[in-house]
């Protein structure tokens, strides 16, 4: 159950919300609730791996490699889920391996079966 300090992070397509601290980043907090369905390498943003876009939502980041993150995607909103902080609660998009968008059945019992 989230405290009152937590924020609610959504994903797309996905019923279920996941509680996350501001000082948590939303990589931890969905690995947390086991909705960890991205790939996971460095978890210190060096990678880009666990690139993931917020769709809408107030947010910070910690230091992102640039060359996985450019300043146009980062105004995309675009960012690396390791080094995201909530602000407020987050809609996100998650993307799969080739870069396509995550499916319900890569949800697993998650998944909603709405993604578009
Ligand atoms: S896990 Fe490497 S950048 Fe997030």
């Amino acid at each position: 159950m989230a405290s009152n300090a937590d924020f609610q992070i959504a994903i797309e397509g996905v019923r279920e919300k996941i509680p996350c601290p501001r000082d948590r980043s939303v990589l931890v907090a969905m690995e947390a609730r086991g909705l960890a369905r991205i790939p996971v390498g460095c978890r210190g943003g060096g990678c880009g791996i666990c690139k993931i876009r917020v769709v809408s939502g107030d947010y910070r980041t910690g230091r992102m490699a640039a060359c996985h993150v450019t300043e146009e995607e980062r105004r995309q909103g675009y960012v690396l889920a390791c080094r995201l902080y909530p602000n407020s609660d987050l809609i996100i998009r998650l993307r799969t391996k080739n870069r396509g968008v995550i499916t319900p059945a890569l949800l697993g019992k998650h998944g909603t079966g709405n993604v578009s």
